[in-house]
């Protein structure tokens, strides 16, 4: 990606820019739309299986010892009582008590210069909320009259199986994290993919959750969808394993992404819950500034030891060598694809000043997480030689990669279009090309163009794209 300065990037621009190329739709939107609930576009589609494809390469294809579940969004209801989440997964909720509006108090308090971690208990959370009443602000009023905090729960109930319309049975739930799908399947991973401790199980998948704060675009979604893996160690082998898991994700953004390093950062958590035993965010310079971009997260045995004790089942290990008898601990990495593409779009997007007033819009986005890899245009779309050898053209790259024919309007203008949604290279087919076979090839970033044979260009393009 290029240099420059996305610090700029205003968040007005960039969700209006996804809108208008198909990139991020509000949901429902002829219906007013559905709060913190978006569609991807054409455009999004692929970007997002895009952003999927490079995570799962790095995360599975490149390590043998790794393995990849696709299990349920519907899981038996126990599920989230082990984990505690019907119990603790929740964030405070406060009244506006001028306008009513429901905000979350940690956000408020953050909005008004006062940390508030998550994990502070609802005592803490209201005393700080006391304390700073002049300082929080209703971010839909202005006001500054709120209720106690109370923790409101953020798993979404189903009615799956419900055939009594007794609303106060056990509920099912959407899953609130993809990850408990994986602890939950663990065994039978063992049992079946010929795998050792250390190993880990990666999947990627949605997940829902009631989310309090409707705000900043597709970065806190109630459907999202999450990549996450989970790494099993032998006890004492765990904060070696975090260590290693937390060098290669920075390494997966500074070098497989290109984000720019001023642009990402480490956090620490300092508060943790009770059974972590380290964890830290990769934080991302979103256009409101630094946020949780992905967790890594040292769990230490609590995921397993809880399912093993709601369910009965053993899900201890023998180690063959040692004969040793453990529950794995546990290292998880774990980013939404949401997110990442915010990220990706914020990195990538640029409003390029080509001097003499004229600009441009331009996606600097890497070759392997663009949408269309090369855009092929006959430079006239009258002249049925020039179209013919287009299409031949683009026949052989599509069967390649994602290419997209366009004869519509002037060179320059198509050349713009396709700046707009990152694609990397353009290819016109003009007369010199019936003469000699060479066609124009036209890089997105230097806009630089040379000649290569059409007979070339799918290994040049490979190899550039590589
Ligand atoms: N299994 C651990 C876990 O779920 P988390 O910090 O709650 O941890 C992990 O979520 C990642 O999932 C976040 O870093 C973020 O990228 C993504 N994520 C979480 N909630 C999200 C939401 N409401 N919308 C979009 N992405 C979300």
């Amino acid at each position: 990606m290029q240099t420059q300065q996305h610090a700029t990037v205003q968040m007005d621009a960039l969700t209006a820019f996804a809108k208008r190329r198909g990139f991020v739709f509000p949901s429902s939107e002829i219906y007013g739309g559905l709060a913190a609930v978006y569609d991807y576009g054409p455009y999004g589609t692929l970007l997002a299986r895009n952003i999927r494809d490079a995570w799962f390469r790095a995360m599975v294809q490149l390590h043998p010892n790794i393995v990849p579940l696709d299990s349920s969004i519907f899981m038996a209801p126990q599920v989230w009582e082990a984990s505690g989440h019907v119990k603790n997964f929740s964030d405070p909720l406060a009244e506006c008590k001028q306008c009513h509006a429901r905000v979350r108090v940690d956000h408020l308090l953050e909005a008004a210069g006062v940390f508030a971690d998550e994990k502070m208990s609802d005592e803490e959370i209201n005393a700080l909320l006391r304390e700073h009443a002049d300082a929080v602000r209703c971010p839909q009023c202005g006001g500054s009259d709120f209720t106690d905090a109370k923790a409101f729960n953020l798993l979404v109930q189903s009615n799956l199986g419900n055939f009594t319309g007794n609303w106060s049975a056990q509920p099912t739930y959407l899953r609130g994290e993809t990850c408990q799908g994986i602890y939950v399947n663990y065994k039978n991973v063992l049992d079946t993919a010929r795998v050792k401790v250390p190993f880990g199980i990666a999947q990627i998948g949605k997940a829902f959750r009631n989310e309090i704060t409707a705000r900043q675009f597709i970065f806190r979604k109630r459907e999202f969808e999450q990549m996450e893996m989970q790494y099993f160690v032998a006890p004492d082998a765990m904060m070696d394993a975090y260590e290693e898991w937390r060098a290669k994700r920075w390494r997966f953004y500074t070098e497989t992404l290109g984000f720019r390093e001023e642009n990402i950062r480490w956090h620490e958590h300092e508060n943790l819950v009770f059974y972590a035993k380290a964890a830290h965010d990769i934080e991302y310079r979103f256009p409101f500034g630094f946020k949780e971009l992905e967790g890594v997260h040292a769990r230490g045995d609590y995921d397993l030891t809880q399912h093993m004790k709601a369910s009965g089942k053993d899900l201890t290990y023998r180690d063959p060598h040692t004969g040793q008898k453990y529950v794995p601990h546990i290292v998880e990495t774990s980013v939404g694809v949401d997110r990442l593409f915010l990220a990706v779009l914020t990195e990538a997007y640029e409003e390029e000043n080509l001097g003499d007033g004229k600009t441009r819009t331009v996606l600097h986005l890497p070759g392997a997480l663009a949408p269309i890899k090369v855009a092929v245009f006959p430079l006239m779309k009258n002249k049925p030689d020039l179209v013919a050898k287009a299409r031949e053209v683009f026949g052989a790259l599509s069967a390649q990669y994602m290419c997209e024919f366009d004869d519509n309007g002037n060179v320059g203008k198509r050349y713009r279009r396709q700046d707009e949604i990152g694609t990397p290279y353009c290819v016109t087919v003009d007369f010199q090309t019936l003469e000699d076979g060479t066609v124009t090839l036209r890089d997105r970033d230097t806009m630089a163009q040379e000649r290569v044979p059409a007979s070339d260009l799918a290994a040049t393009v490979a190899a550039r794209i590589a």
